[in-house]
């Protein structure tokens, strides 16, 4: 199966998420709105992804026997209902791309009954304004070219990285969790200038501008960041009295330890996926 043999697009749960991939894929003009449906049981949500993007809707059986790809982007625990609607043979040849944190690729393909391509993806919350970091892992029965596949959807909404299943646990610890752990640095950036003057809007745009900044500019040297720090950091100057005081309190060791938290978080819960 290659990219231009997809026809049809389902998305199987349309919330948040989904209008974020919805978005990047029409962005991205990888599929025009006629060829992409959105099926959920709140039709009003349907009805609104409609008038806003002309995507065509339906329902969760309809999305399953019409489309080619599928996009499960339901809550983890609707993943069983949605499995016993549209299970069957009907699905032999369709490729499944599961957005559902924590669910397994071997639980989805035997929910799905068979021999079902089904591509993992752990994206993070910037899905929703088309800058997720995604990582992907593939099932039992995924190809390659499933995988091409799945890299050119999720490149309409960020980047794609490719990882063995093994390690979905520690890329939600990283980036499925890592924006609320940047909010929080920049929160903690800002209270720093409220305590030495600022005021809290100022603060806040400063800091924001800030991470962005400092983003971007990794991206567009790509340089490491030990690379890029030592750059800014003249001897004897403010940075350098600023990255002392943050080695001495744990930064570092504090932003590892969270990882580590999360990813035995996410292997917990994937106990009871
Ligand atoms: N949000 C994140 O940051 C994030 C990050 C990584 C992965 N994910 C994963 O992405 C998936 C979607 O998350 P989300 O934030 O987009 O959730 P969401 O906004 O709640 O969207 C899920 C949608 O599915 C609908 N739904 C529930 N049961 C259904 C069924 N049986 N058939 C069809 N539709 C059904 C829900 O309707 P109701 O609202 O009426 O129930 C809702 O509209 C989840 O599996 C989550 O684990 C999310």
């Amino acid at each position: 199966m290659k990219l231009e043999e997809i026809h049809r697009v389902g998305f199987i749960g349309a919330g948040k998420m989904a209008e974020g991939i919805i978005k990047g894929i029409l962005q991205g003009g990888l599929f025009p709105p006629e060829r992409i449906m959105a099926a959920d049981i709140d039709t009003r949500r349907l009805e609104d992804l409609n008038t806003d993007y002309g995507i065509e809707t339906g329902a969760n059986a309809e999305a399953a026997r019409v489309c080619d790809l599928l996009i499960l982007a339901v809550k983890p625990q609707h993943a069983g209902e949605v499995f016993r609607e549209i299970r069957g043979d009907s699905l032999k040849g369709k490729l499944f791309v599961s957005i559902m944190a924590g669910v397994p690729t071997r639980r989805i393909e035997t929910g799905l009954g068979g021999e079902i391509p089904v591509v993992r993806v752990m994206p993070n919350i910037a899905a929703t304004v088309q800058s997720a970091a995604s990582a992907f892992c593939l099932g039992k029965w995924a190809t390659p070219d499933h995988a091409a596949i799945a890299r050119a959807i999720l490149e309409t909404f960020g980047t794609a990285t490719q990882v063995n299943e093994s390690l979905m646990d520690a890329v939600t610890g990283l980036s499925g969790s890592g924006p609320a752990y940047v909010f929080a640095f920049i929160e903690a950036l800002a209270d720093g200038g409220v305590m030495m003057g600022l005021p809290r809007d100022t603060a806040l745009t400063l800091a924001v501008q800030t991470v962005r900044g400092a983003a971007e500019l990794m991206i567009q040297m790509k340089e490491h960041p030990a690379i890029l720090r030592e750059k800014v950091t003249s001897p004897g100057g403010t940075t350098i009295h600023g990255l002392a005081e943050m080695e001495r309190r744990g930064f570092r060791n504090a932003v590892i330890q969270a990882v580590k938290r999360a990813t035995m978080r996410s292997e917990e819960l994937g106990k009871d996926a």
